[in-house]
Order: C-alpha cells, then sequence, then structure tokens
C-alpha cells in the first residue's frame, strides 16, 4: 500500500507544479498559497529539493517590504475571474508580484530547516535567513496588539481556518455597511459543492473585512473589527521561532534574539491557557472565545509546554470532542457541538494538514505512540478515499477540491519521515 500510495502523492504534487512552484490544487487554488506553501515544500523535500527550495523562495519573492508573506501570490498568466478575491481586489505587491494583503500561519522557517536538512543545504539558508527574519520581525513588530508578544490575525483567513466555529462570535460583532456588503462573485462553489463550502453570511464578512483592510492601507493600526490572538497561529510561529535558531547557528548568525523570541511567544501562548484549555482572545471584545477547536491543540508543537498542560492538550486531542467513533483523524471541531458540520470546510472536516501538524505535536511531548496512531489513521483516510482537500469525520468521505498538494505532501513525509 505505501508504494503505491507514495506514488500518487507524488503524482499529485507533479501535476500541481507549474515550473517554479505548486499550486494546491488546479481548479479551486490556481496560485500559490502561503501556508500552503510551507507543507507542500516539505512534501517536495523527500523527492525534488531543488523544487522545496524554489516552493519558498517564490512566495518570498512576493513578500512585502515591511516583512509580511502573503497568504497568496497570484500567477500572472491565471484570468482575474479564475479565484476571487484575485489580484484586482487586492491592489497589492510589490516588483510586479501581485499579491493579498493577507498573511497566514507562519511555518516558512520550519519548512525552510526541514528543506535544507534534506538536500537544500546552507546556500539555500543563508538566502532565505534574511527575509525569514523580516517575516517574523513583522509580526512581533505590526501585529501584537495585544501587547502579549503573540502576533494577532486581523482576518479569518490569516488563521488558516477560514470559518471555523471559533469566528463565529467575533464576525457576528462585525458591523456590516447600512446598505449591505457591496456585491461581489464568488467562484469557490464552481468546483466544489457549496454544502462544503463557507456561507454566504460568513463570505460577506470576509470580504467586508478584507476591503476594510485593503482601504487602510493594510495599516496594522489596531482599529480592524477583527483582531484576535490565535493559538494555532501563534504555536506555529513559536515553532518556526525554534527553527530560526536552528537555522541562525547553522549559518552562524546570532541566534539569540530568536531565542528571546521564541521564549516571549512562548509566554504569550500561556496566556491564552484557561486552566484546562487553550481559547483564541478576541482582542475587540477583551473576552476568550468559547467554541471548543482544533486550534486548541496546536500549542502541542511548544517544546516547552509544562507537561501537565501537554497530558491535557493531549487527552482533549484523543477525546470524543475530536475523535469520532469511526476512528478517524482529528475532526476541525468538536464532534459533540450542536454547529458541529460534518462537510463544511473547517467546521468539522478532518484536514491531512492539521492531522501532521499535531502528530508533530504529540511527538514533540514525547507522545510517540498516538502520533504513529494519528499518522497510520492519516494514510489510511487518504488510501481509502484519495488525497483530497479535507474528509467527512464519521464516514471517512472525501471533501472539498481533488488532488489537493498539502494532503500529498503529509503523506509523503508520513511515509518517508516516519520521524
Ligand atoms: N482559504 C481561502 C479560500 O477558500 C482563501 O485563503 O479561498
Amino acid at each position: 500500500m505505501s508504494a503505491a500510495l507514495e506514488q500518487s502523492a507524488e503524482a499529485v504534487l507533479s501535476a500541481n507544479w507549474t515550473g517554479g512552484s505548486t499550486v494546491p490544487s488546479r481548479r479551486q487554488y490556481p496560485h500559490q498559497w502561503g501556508w500552503d506553501a510551507a507543507y507542500i515544500a516539505i512534501g517536495w523535500s523527500w523527492v525534488d529539493s531543488a523544487r522545496a527550495a524554489a516552493e519558498l523562495e517564490s512566495l518570498l519573492r512576493g513578500q512585502w517590504p515591511d516583512g509580511r508573506v502573503p497568504h497568496i501570490v497570484f500567477h500572472p498568466e491565471v484570468p482575474e475571474d479564475a479565484y476571487f478575491p484575485g489580484p484586482a481586489f487586492w491592489d497589492s505587491g510589490v516588483d510586479g508580484v501581485a499579491t493579498s494583503g493577507l498573511t497566514q500561519p507562519p511555518l516558512h522557517a520550519r519548512a525552510a530547516l526541514e528543506v535544507a536538512q534534506r538536500g537544500a543545504g546552507e546556500e539555500f539558508l543563508r538566502r532565505v535567513f534574511g527575509p525569514l527574519c523580516a517575516q517574523h520581525e513583522y509580526l512581533a513588530g505590526r501585529r501584537d496588539a495585544g501587547g502579549r508578544g503573540l502576533a494577532a490575525i486581523v482576518h479569518p483567513w490569516e488563521s488558516g481556518l477560514d470559518n471555523s466555529p471559533a469566528w463565529d462570535e467575533p464576525l457576528a460583532a462585525v458591523s456590516l455597511p447600512a446598505g449591505g456588503v457591496e456585491p461581489y462573485e464568488r467562484q469557490d462553489r464552481r468546483h466544489v459543492d457549496a454544502a462544503e463550502r463557507p456561507s454566504d453570511a460568513d463570505y460577506d464578512r470576509f470580504v467586508h473585512l478584507a476591503r476594510a483592510y485593503r482601504d487602510s492601507g493594510y495599516a496594522d493600526d489596531g482599529r480592524s473589527q477583527f483582531q484576535v490572538e490565535d493559538p494555532l497561529f501563534n504555536a506555529i510561529w513559536l515553532w518556526s521561532t525554534h527553527a530560526l535558531v536552528e537555522i541562525a547557528e547553522w549559518v552562524g548568525e546570532d541566534a539569540g534574539p530568536h531565542r528571546e523570541a521564541a521564549a516571549r511567544i512562548h509566554d504569550g501562548l500561556m496566556s491564552l491557557w484557561d486552566g484546562s484549555r487553550f481559547r483564541p482572545r478576541d482582542l475587540v471584545s477583551g473576552a476568550w472565545l468559547e467554541r471548543r477547536t482544533v486550534l486548541s491543540l496546536a500549542p502541542l508543537l511548544d517544546p516547552g509546554l509544562p507537561g501537565e498542560v501537554g497530558v491535557a492538550v493531549a487527552a482533549e486531542l484523543g477525546s470524543a470532542h475530536f475523535r469520532s467513533a469511526a476512528g478517524l483523524g482529528v475532526a476541525s471541531y468538536d464532534l459533540t457541538a450542536p454547529e458541529f458540520e460534518a462537510r463544511r470546510y473547517w467546521r468539522g472536516p478532518i484536514w491531512a494538514n492539521l492531522n501532521w501538524l499535531l502528530s508533530r505535536g504529540l511527538r514533540a511531548q514525547g507522545f510517540d505512540g498516538p502520533a504513529a496512531e494519528l499518522e497510520r489513521t492519516t494514510l489510511d483516510l487518504v488510501a481509502g478515499s484519495g488525497m483530497r482537500e479535507y474528509y467527512d469525520p464519521l464516514t471517512g468521505e472525501g471533501l472539498g477540491a481533488h488532488d489537493f498538494s498539502w494532503t500529498a505532501a503529509a503523506v509523503i513525509d508520513i511515509l518517508r519521515g516516519g520521524t
């Protein structure tokens, strides 16, 4: 099974390779995405280290002068209406590279370290070290709206988990224009069933928030109607900061500032621990967000997590809130909650990239047995239902886009890495 699975995973990455980077999926997402690129580079690192390096460097070509790494780098030859919101909407980019103005979980330094370890080496790291430091400085300098050493996200798209129920409360508080949201045309339901995509009500808020941020000149002035300290975004940032320490040592730069940054982010992350679980903090209302989502499990990636906290988070991961009786992967939302939806994007489905991330987290806490079980389960799910974007946690049915790159990348890393 594993040789055939690996072959089909490599075939998906190859089919989605556009010559300089990889699309998440040919029809649904025909550009390069921010955190997808990091997972994809890790997948490529086992197969073709030149492509792995190119994947990250292609994304970094879209980096802004302020250091932000955009969540989409647009391919110039793809028509404007192939994806909404396209380049004209964002009206942003540098040196002829059109990009979105949002960012996404900063998994890139971690990916760069792994790409270097598997062949791209020191020369590659020397090229990306400066840009990666600038990315982290942007987050620390421009996004710490709460003053706790954490980066705040200013849009649900920045979380990577667009329509997670975690964001229902802060989105409900967003005030829309009195006359309604200026019309726009969704393109995301041309290739994927509407029942598997975010609702129109959510989209209205996504579009309104993105326009408001754009119209502010992407100001990061603390005035966004949506500002949240998200445990997943920040746990990934912390994991990448530890990678930057290793990268700095490898290339002979000062690792001290990155060690200090890691300590600061760790302290900030612990401020999201309520004594029994990690919760996002809504900086607009000042309140912790209630909903039980997979976001709360990501701090497993913190190697400095107190032992009892790691035990509690791992227990939550293994509980009936996230693991269905069907014995499949980790659901993106509490299976027992009234808002749980088995098929709708981030409101319940299992995602292979999160299974992969959480298995790395379990290993970071020393839970190798549960990590190996989650990896096996992920491989079984993909072998049974194909290289899909996400999966029904009750039945294992494949959902969303087909031939999805980060699913393929996770499969390759699990099979080849045997971490
Ligand atoms: N995930 C978003 C989409 O569905 C954009 O980042 O298009």
